[in-house]
């Protein structure tokens, strides 16, 4: 009896795992999840009610219809959930995006009938989801849009919609890796020409001229025509990707890569204005990197999200140690620890406003008060404490929240031992680093700031192993090499 109980607490246990980070969903507001769902009821509708076109109407149709109508709303919601699993700061203009972008072929299908390739229906919208909303929405996404067909299937091809299905999932396993436009440009050349070459042998050559002359809408099956279409729809869509990124926000890897960019004029101010904060900036991408790297996380997220995780510290860069480089700090000058605990919680504010002014996305934007979550200002608390000033501890934490995925909580981590590892001795041993890297580590787990991160102990383990793997890089880059007066260059 027990072991049935065990097994079940377990399975309790990891669904409730997978379900963090629930608490960082976006909230929706009412009036966006009402549109949200009449355009799954207009969805619903149109995909169900030629149905009711017959000419005698008999209970088994409205029977039908009343399926049809519940299987296509409740494939409406669970891609919405899908999407929400796995992008938990999608927001409502992205749902619209997905649940749009369905309406839109359901209508291109009623439309259009058979006389359109699947091909071009199909595949494009993919390529904007995979892109924007990852990979396993655009698969979702796929599969209800080809297994909801308003018309009877039976006058498209097996083969073509077969040949849609494998177009469609390979622009979407693609498509949520590609991190540059270019690589884009290629997907949208190789995946008509692999269409081409698939029609040509599964649906046959000997109907068909290669080249064909008639307009393209009105062509079904014409092989060539069909990929040619599909060619230039993706195209347009390239071209289109970085308006519908402005518009809804969307997240994908080439924005990332853009805005990773160190001659971004943000990132080059930093490097002016706040040269020590730049460079703990660049030492914790590194750390950052590695540890994501190693629990395979999004690398690319997070190399964006850390160098962007202290601009804030622009507004007041000499406020902070980093860039001090020995001269007067002004917090002895103005000797009070509660101004001085105002100062570094504005560090946070300032960095959020510097994100909408330079329009960041939300999940970069979301580094910036995750990395601090409600860390304790120790120095300045104790200070407080020293001068017997009255006080709540809530004033000297940072207001948060704690972080909420697993990338802002290994940059919280980073964050934390980026100092301590840059002062560490030359000499120090590796189980000397491994200590103080724990101290750090049990410090932020202590204090319950990576609870809503997601993270595991064995992944908490790796973070820290790859954080000393960096320090030693960086030990032996520090360590001089002997030159003879023969040999100064080797
Ligand atoms: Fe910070
Ligand atoms: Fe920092």
């Amino acid at each position: 009896m027990q072991k049935p109980i065990r097994i079940l607490k377990k399975i309790n246990y990891f669904w409730k795992r997978s379900q963090v980070p629930a608490k960082g969903l976006v909230k929706i507001s009412t009036i966006d999840k009402l549109i949200i769902f009449l355009i799954c009821i207009v969805i619903s509708i149109i995909s169900s009610y030629k149905i009711l076109l017959v000419q005698t109407l008999e209970v088994s149709d409205v029977f039908s219809w009343g399926f049809t109508f519940a299987e296509v709303l409740f494939s409406c919601g669970l891609l919405i959930l899908i999407s929400r699993k796995e992008n938990p700061n999608i927001n409502a203009r992205q749902i619209l995006l997905i649940i749009s972008l369905l309406l839109i072929v359901q209508m291109i299908k009623n439309i259009y009938g058979s006389s359109l390739s699947p091909l071009s229906i199909i595949v494009p919208p993919a390529l904007i989801i995979s892109q924007g909303m990852g990979t396993i929405t655009a698969l979702a996404w796929i599969s209800i849009a080809s297994l909801s067909w308003p018309e009877s299937i039976t006058n498209i091809n097996n083969n073509l919609l077969f040949i849609t299905l494998i177009c469609a999932c390979v622009v979407s396993v693609l498509g949520g890796k590609i991190r540059s436009r270019a690589q884009l440009l290629q997907l949208s050349i190789f995946v008509p020409i692999g269409a081409l070459i698939s029609q040509w042998i599964l649906i046959g050559n000997e109907e068909y001229s290669l080249i064909d002359n008639q307009a393209l809408f009105e062509l079904n099956g014409k092989i060539f025509s069909d990929s040619l279409l599909l060619a230039i729809i993706m195209l347009i869509i390239i071209l289109f990707i970085p308006i519908f990124e402005s518009i809804f926000g969307l997240l994908t890897k080439a924005r990332l890569m853009e805005l990773a960019d160190k001659e971004k004029p943000l990132i080059r101010r930093l490097s002016i204005e706040a040269p020590g904060t730049f460079e703990h900036t660049l030492l914790i991408c590194g750390l950052a990197e590695e540890a994501t790297r190693m629990i395979g996380g999004d690398i690319d997220l997070i190399k964006t999200g850390s160098l962007y995780h202290d601009v804030g510290k622009l507004h007041a860069p000499n406020w902070f140690i980093e860039n001090q480089d020995g001269a007067k700090n002004p917090h002895d000058e103005i000797d009070d620890p509660l101004k001085s605990a105002e100062i570094l919680q504005a560090h946070v504010d300032q960095g959020l406003k510097f994100a909408r002014k330079n329009r960041l996305p939300k999940p970069i934007a979301n580094f910036i008060p995750e990395h601090q979550g409600t860390l304790k200002m120790g120095y300045f608390l104790n200070k407080a404490e020293e001068k017997k000033l009255k006080f709540n501890e809530s004033d000297f934490r940072y207001k948060g929240p704690i972080p909420q995925s697993k990338e802002t909580a290994i940059l919280m981590l980073a964050d934390g031992c980026e100092a301590a590892l840059r002062a560490m001795d030359i000499n120090a041993s590796d189980y000397e680093a491994l200590e103080t890297l724990s101290k750090i580590f049990d410090s932020r787990q202590v204090d319950g700031q990576l609870n809503d991160s997601n993270l595991s102990k064995g992944e908490i383990f790796l973070i820290k192993k790859s954080f000393l793997n960096v320090w030693k890089r960086i030990r032996h880059r520090r360590i001089q090499y002997p030159t003879t007066k023969n040999n100064t260059f080797s």
